[in-house]
């Protein structure tokens, strides 16, 4: 897949980011000056953390290549996404500019914020493939694309953008009526009004409204929308008593929607509090702080199968099935195997900032995983009543791994009986040896509690393994 993006400003860093991590190409494009030194340092800032979240086989930051002008991009795109800024006249101009150019099936997807996908379609040669794909700030972390179409859009086009946003590990809400704003910047635009207004009547600080939200409703946002937290809210009798209860207060002056004038003082109030809040923090240290919280909530709530932790267990699954390897009758083992590579995840780092020692046989673990299924055992396997139990681990720690660092195993198969086999985990952090895991495991048969001889289909890819890691 070819992905073209045109603008490369937040938003269009961050699509190229995802789509880089999916294993795709990206062919980007930006007038401003300098802009192509910008985005790749972008997109290295964004990689650390779109590689935490893991990365298809083949991903590279390289696969990025900038183009002079936005006739280039299109030419060669199999999709296009716009996050030009958002100005109505601006964004119809390069519709226009990209209608000329794109193969008739090419989807143009545009990022905006809220603008009506009718008005920017009006006018083109093929306005049925223009669709509103609105993404959220950092695009390569958050699933969030809010889906819409206009008047004129096929409804081909809206399921082509869906299943590339599907593909990118995306959740693509379909949003069922044009409307400006579409959903979700509907609901912060009204929190937002809401603090200016608290801003501007001298009510409360920037850094206070923060902190109304981030130790309280904040927390529930992650896993539940606020409709599902007010029937929570209604104890026994859910919403309905929710709504007896605060009913009334929706005739009290607990909100003024209408947007306060955004006058200098309004304006000199925000940028003051905000900075307050940064302190000596750059944009850059925030946005770190920022990615790797988010990526620790999302992996939190994977554990409860909820929310964003849903969409990222699904991501995982499909990493998993294509960086999986298995031996099939003739082909070549290499020595050592290569099965397994990982990010050092943020809960195994200590006070030092480094890997803490159990986390070491923990990530092991996980390349022995990949071990039993290249041989052949997986979930069918044990269900038949099959399995290995460990007895003995031996682990030499050679040196430190700092929190940052790619870990990569490399394997070797040392003996094999008939019931137990032996072998050893190289772990390797970016290029150094950090650590030698070896490891004795017995065949058992789970339902008897007993050990007994390695299955026959195993144990014959187990034998030519270690044939073929003899004497080295
Ligand atoms: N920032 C956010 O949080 C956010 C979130 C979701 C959606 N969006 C939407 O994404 C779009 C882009 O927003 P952003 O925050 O990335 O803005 P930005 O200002 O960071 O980036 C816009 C980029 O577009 C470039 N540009 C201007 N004219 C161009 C042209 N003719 N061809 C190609 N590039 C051109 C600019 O040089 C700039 O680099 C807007 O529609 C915005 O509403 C923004």
């Amino acid at each position: 897949m070819r992905f073209g993006v045109v603008g490369t400003g937040v938003i269009g860093a961050g699509w190229t980011t995802r789509a880089l991590a999916r294993g795709w190409d990206v062919v980007a494009t930006d007038p401003a000056p300098a802009a192509e030194e910008r985005l790749r340092l972008a997109v290295d800032r964004a990689w650390e953390s779109a590689r935490k979240l893991g990365v298809f086989p083949g991903a590279d930051p390289t696969r990025l290549e900038f183009a002079a002008s936005l006739e280039e991009v299109v030419s060669v795109s199999e999709f296009v996404q716009e996050s030009v800024p958002e100005h109505e006249s601006l964004k119809k101009g390069v519709h226009e500019a990209i209608d000329a150019v794109a193969d008739p099936d090419v989807v143009v997807a545009s990022s905006s914020s809220g603008l009506l996908p009718s008005h920017l379609q009006a006018g083109l040669r093929h306005p049925g493939r223009l669709v509103i794909g609105h993404p959220f700030n950092p695009v390569y972390l958050l699933p969030l694309v809010e889906v819409l179409g206009g008047s004129q859009t096929s409804e081909s086009a809206l399921e082509r953008a869906i299943a590339v946003y599907e593909d990118l590990g995306m959740y693509p809400l379909r949003v069922r009526t044009e409307i400006e704003g579409y959903l979700s910047d509907r609901l912060q635009e009204a929190m937002w009004r809401e603090i200016l207004h608290l801003v501007n009547d001298g009510v409360a600080t920037t850094g206070e409204l923060d902190e109304a939200i981030l130790y309280g409703p904040g927390l529930r946002w992650a896993g539940m929308g606020t409709n599902l937290i007010f029937h929570l809210a209604g104890g026994e009798n859910g919403m309905r008593h929710m709504l007896e209860q605060f009913g009334p207060a929706l005739e009290l002056p607990w909100t003024k929607l209408v947007a306060p004038p955004l006058s200098d003082d309004l304006i000199d109030a925000m940028v003051e509090g905000t900075s307050l809040q940064a302190g000596d923090r750059s944009i850059a240290d925030l946005e770190r702080t920022r990615d790797d919280y988010l990526i620790a909530v999302m992996r939190g709530l994977k554990a409860h199968d909820v929310g964003a932790g849903r969409t990222l267990a699904r991501w995982e699954e499909r990493l998993h099935g294509v960086q999986q390897q298995r031996w099939k009758t003739g082909d070549r083992i290499p020595n050592p195997l290569e099965l397994y590579a990982c990010p050092v995840e943020p809960e195994w780092v200590d006070y030092n900032r480094h890997m803490t020692e159990s986390a070491y046989l923990l990530a092991a673990g996980w390349a022995t995983d990949k071990l039993f299924r290249y041989i052949g055992i997986d979930d069918d396997y044990r269900a038949g009543g099959h399995s290995f139990y460990t007895v003995e681990t031996h682990i030499s720690y050679r040196k430190e791994v700092g929190a940052d660092a790619a870990l990569r195993f490399t394997t070797k198969v040392l003996e094999v009986h008939a019931k137990r086999f032996r072998f050893i985990h190289e772990m390797y952090a970016d290029e150094d040896h950090v650590a030698s895991i070896e490891q004795l495991l017995v065949h058992v048969d789970t339902n008897a509690g007993r050990s007994t001889p390695i299955r026959p289909g195993p144990a014959a890819v187990l034998a030519e393994i270690a044939e073929a890691h003899r004497d080295s």
